[in-house]
């Protein structure tokens, strides 16, 4: 990110420069949570067949509270004297991570490529909470109660492609349309 994001003033006991630091991991957890609450409502209209309804309502509360995410840590970004960036252009500019590639499918196959978004976003979580706890232990504090929350959502993801001897329908596959069509192949 090109962006100087070094805030003018900052919370009490961190050097400007280090929350400029933190303002820069805080900005792509906003653009992470964004994109992830709107590519849930996207399946969540967009899944068809025998498992629509289950699947389309156990989306809407995984909504709620990961834009409830966005909001917090938007509002960190602006406590800690920065701005929050909350504008679509800048998402798409900004993300390091593709578009979700699926349009309407099979609810398990939707689940099957959910499981690797999630993974992303959790593997981008740990990352953050890293750094986050080198320089402020509030924020790193908030990041940690994402992440375990973010971890429960995937599972409940992935029990649907659990197998009963507990192997994942998705285990190896490196593309979402790779994890959708293996999902598809247990549903
Ligand atoms: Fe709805």
């Amino acid at each position: 990110m090109t962006h100087d994001l070094t805030p003018k003033y900052t919370v009490p006991g961190i050097a400007r420069e280090a929350a400029g630091r933190l303002i820069g991991v805080l900005r792509m957890r906003l653009h992470a949570f964004n994109d992830l609450h709107l590519t849930l409502k996207h399946v969540h209209w967009n899944v068809v067949g025998p498992h629509f309804i289950a699947v389309h309502e156990m989306i809407d509360p995984q909504v709620d509270s990961v834009r409830e995410m966005a909001d917090d840590v938007a509002e960190r970004i602006a406590a800690l004297g920065g701005v929050a960036q909350g504008t679509p252009g800048a998402l798409v500019s900004e993300r390091t991570w593709d578009d979700y590639s699926i349009g309407r499918a099979d609810a398990i196959a939707h689940l099957g490529a959910l499981d690797l978004v999630y993974t992303g976003v959790v593997e981008g979580m740990r990352a953050a909470v890293k750094e986050a706890g080198d320089i402020d232990t509030a924020t790193e504090d908030l990041l940690i109660g994402q992440l375990r929350a973010l971890e429960q959502f995937q599972w409940f993801v992935r029990a649907h492609l659990e197998s009963a001897g507990g192997a994942l329908a998705t285990g190896g596959a490196t593309s979402e349309t790779e994890a959708a069509e293996r999902g598809a192949e247990i549903s």
